[in-house]
């Protein structure tokens, strides 16, 4: 009995998860496919992924967890897909223009490229604006969104980094 109740709600939970998957798609897809967010695939992030590749990835993660905790997972997801939208390259950024502190800079630059091709409300703002705290000390989340992609940002980045070859 208890049996069939833990697998009748562990396929109720797996058939809500690929709904909420498809539909994450359809929230997504406008910016995933805009021409500026695709040049993100020619930055390497993390390991063998790159920009485009993280910020999916983050958005899916905040997607799944907002819809769990009832929160605006349509905007943790866009915002998601935004938040390092610098478009450059990390690891030479420094050489080139002098900037030692992406960490703490890059924020802003993803926040300027992002409000320049698309409406973003105050939660993606948020998202994209603060996801580095606690580097950015003073960056602080205001949102529920903005501190799970505190979250889920450091999640995958030690994920895509630990899947280096
Ligand atoms: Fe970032
Ligand atoms: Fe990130």
């Amino acid at each position: 009995m208890l049996r069939e109740f833990r697998l009748s709600a562990a396929r109720r939970l797996k058939r809500k998860r690929q709904a909420w998957k498809n539909e994450f798609y359809q929230e997504v897809k406008d910016i995933a496919r805009h021409p500026v967010v695709l040049r993100m695939k020619l930055y390497p992030h993390h390991g063998s992924t790159n920009c485009y590749q993280h910020c999916m990835n983050v958005a899916y993660y905040n997607y799944q967890w907002c819809r769990f905790l009832k929160l605006d997972a349509k905007s943790a997801a866009r915002g998601g897909m935004l938040h390092d939208l610098f478009l450059y390259d990390w690891h030479t950024h420094a050489a080139k223009t002098g900037d030692r502190f992406h960490g703490i800079t890059h924020p802003e630059k993803a926040y300027q490229n992002a409000r320049k091709f698309f409406d973003l409300n105050p939660v993606e703002i948020d998202i994209i604006r603060n996801h580095m705290w606690p580097v950015t000390l003073f960056g602080v989340p205001r949102t529920k969104e903005g501190w799970i992609t505190t979250l889920t940002d450091k999640y995958c980045g030690a994920c895509e980094t630990s899947r280096r070859k």
